[in-house]
């Protein structure tokens, strides 16, 4: 389960919002803690086994470690993960290490601090890299997720690839989607999973396939040699489905099957209205029985039959 605990961010990265940042949620129209606490109880119980925290950026919200310390503690949880901008991130990794957190997944588009002000709007290039210094000092499994952006940063493929020769990190390039908030037009995908492999390829021809985990979103690739490894998420393309075992929940409390559907149904309105634990559990089952058969069934049966264009950060990635 992806759980984003806000929508709000400390970065305005060009992909996912405008510059002027969104119309962000109020305090009432975002789950409480305890909500979020009552939710992760019940759907450890009903057997979700791993929960990655993500947002907007999950350390702008107040007091989240208090959060992440209840959530770490729920008996049959195997894992608890973050995906996290890294801004904010480094005085809170030696904790996350004690609770028992084991993976950080960080956002870093470029290794060049001008291209990566151009891109999140934001002079905060020094502070992610040294949040990657702290994570790797505590031992944590680190993935670098790189979305690839014509004429942004397709010139950092290959210097994000050799960070893998002396770190032991997983970069990751991720397709472009069109969840950016309306801060662009999507110009439909110009950098597609297999672009980026070829680019990769022709400068490192021993590049070798590893065997992925069932549910990996990402393909992932060895280079001889090196620590690291190279992956790429095919988040446009949609050719992971098949294998998807994901549900989300938004910060405002939308059970979401699919990362392209509109929402199933509202989890916060339900336990506002007094729902019971038992009746709040069949009404997940029911809600996880009409899942879509792919990313691209889910985006056809929206409610509002227009394109996608909903911030990442209010649906959490
Ligand atoms: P781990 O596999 O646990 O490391 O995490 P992850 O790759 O699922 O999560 P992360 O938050 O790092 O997301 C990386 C990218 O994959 C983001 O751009 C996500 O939006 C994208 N992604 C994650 N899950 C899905 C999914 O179900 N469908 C699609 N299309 N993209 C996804
Ligand atoms: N397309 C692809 N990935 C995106 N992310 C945010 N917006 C987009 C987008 N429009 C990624 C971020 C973050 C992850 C949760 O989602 O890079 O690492
Ligand atoms: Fe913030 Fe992440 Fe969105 Fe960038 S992608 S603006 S870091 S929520």
């Amino acid at each position: 389960m992806r759980l984003a605990v806000t929508d709000k961010c400390n970065l305005r990265c060009f992909y996912c919002m405008p510059e002027d940042g969104l119309d962000w949620l109020s305090r009432t129209e975002l789950m409480s803690y305890e909500e979020m606490q009552r939710a992760c109880d019940l759907l450890v119980n009903m057997g979700i086994d791993k929960i990655r925290i993500t947002g907007g950026e999950p350390f702008v919200r107040k007091d989240i470690m208090q959060l992440l310390t209840g959530i770490s503690q729920i008996n049959g949880l195997k894992e608890l993960s973050i995906t996290t901008n890294g801004v904010l991130t480094a005085p809170h990794v030696a904790e996350m290490k004690a609770m028992g957190i084991r993976s950080v997944n960080l956002s870093l588009d470029t290794l060049d601090a001008g291209r990566f002000f151009a891109i999140t709007r934001r002079d905060e290039f020094a502070a992610v890299m040294n949040t990657l210094d702290e994570l790797l000092k505590h031992d944590f499994e680190v993935k670098i997720n790189s979305v690839v952006m014509d004429g942004k940063n397709t010139q950092d493929i290959l210097p994000m690839v050799a960070l893998t020769k002396d770190l032991p990190v997983s970069v990751r390039f991720i397709e472009e989607m069109p969840f950016n908030g309306d801060g662009h037009a999507y110009k439909g995908l110009q950098w597609d999973y297999l672009r980026i492999l070829n680019e990769i390829e022709t400068h490192y021809p021993t590049i070798q396939k590893l065997d992925d985990d069932l549910y990996s979103t990402s393909y992932n690739y060895q280079i001889q040699g090196h620590k690291g490894s190279v992956g790429i998420i095919a988040a446009y393309s949609r050719t992971f489905c098949g294998s998807c075992n994901r549900i989300r929940i938004t910060p405002q409390g939308t059970l979401k099957n699919c990362l392209y559907d509109d929402g199933i149904l509202n989890i916060k309105d339900l336990m506002r209205s007094g729902i019971t634990d038992a009746e709040l559990r069949k009404n997940l089952l029911n809600a996880f029985s009409h899942r879509a058969a792919d990313g691209w069934e889910a985006e056809r049966l929206r409610h509002e039959q227009t394109n996608v264009h909903e911030s990442m950060a209010t649906i959490g990635g």
